[in-house]
């Protein structure tokens, strides 16, 4: 279930997980759910700064009224974006956060109009429920590697690479009258 809105949520999602655009509000909760996993070496530690400087690239997923989880989608070139900072707190785990983060990571991939998502993960088996396919380092786009190198503290060691193409929504240049105004013209 994807849900773009920071508007209050009237849906009745039952005891599923719902995603929504983060606010600075969830900026602090963002970093102690990604610095959980850090401490546990599966994500990389954001600071507060970053994440509210960053904050339109990043989701929560709320569920029960709490944000239990996050992402961010940071775009690395005009085709290519990155999912990263993926952190579900294990006390919310199998209620469909991850999924919900993902689920708008790549709506807000389409939205800025990019062709292919790439990220690195140690669990590259959940990102294969989602759609994603391994490949090999070599087969990164070069905006990517480049930007990893870059920046302090990244590596490809000892991480899967996983890609999704996205396929664009079809475009038509058919201009629809409504039929009252066809019939006056
Ligand atoms: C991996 C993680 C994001 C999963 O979050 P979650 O909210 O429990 O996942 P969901 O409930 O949305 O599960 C979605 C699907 O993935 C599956 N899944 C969840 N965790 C999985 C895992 N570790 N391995 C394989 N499949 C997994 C679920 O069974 C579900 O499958 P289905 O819908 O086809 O039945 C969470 O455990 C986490 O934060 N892990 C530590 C941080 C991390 O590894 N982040 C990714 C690196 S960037």
């Amino acid at each position: 279930m994807i849900m773009l809105t920071n508007a209050a949520p009237f849906h009745d999602f039952g005891d599923k997980a719902f995603a929504v655009n983060a606010s600075p509000i969830h900026a602090a909760a963002i970093c102690r759910l990604v610095a959980y996993w850090a401490d546990r070496g599966l994500t990389i530690r954001r600071n507060l700064r970053e994440v509210i400087t960053n904050i339109d690239d990043f989701v929560v997923a709320i569920h029960r009224q709490r944000a239990v989880g996050c992402g961010a989608l940071e775009t690395v070139s005009a085709e290519v974006g990155e999912i990263r900072s993926i952190a579900v707190a294990e006390h919310a785990a199998r209620v469909g956060a991850g999924r919900a983060v993902v689920d708008a990571l790549v709506a807000k991939a389409h939205a800025r109009g990019l062709s292919e998502v790439v990220l690195l993960t140690k669990t590259p088996e959940f990102f294969a429920r989602l759609g994603f396919e391994a490949i090999g380092h070599d087969q990164l786009p070069e905006a990517f590697t480049d930007m990893i190198a870059r920046q302090e503290g990244r590596t490809l060691t000892g991480k899967v690479a996983m890609r999704r193409v996205l396929v664009p929504a079809p475009v038509t240049t058919e201009v629809v009258v409504p039929a009252d105004v066809a019939a006056s013209a």
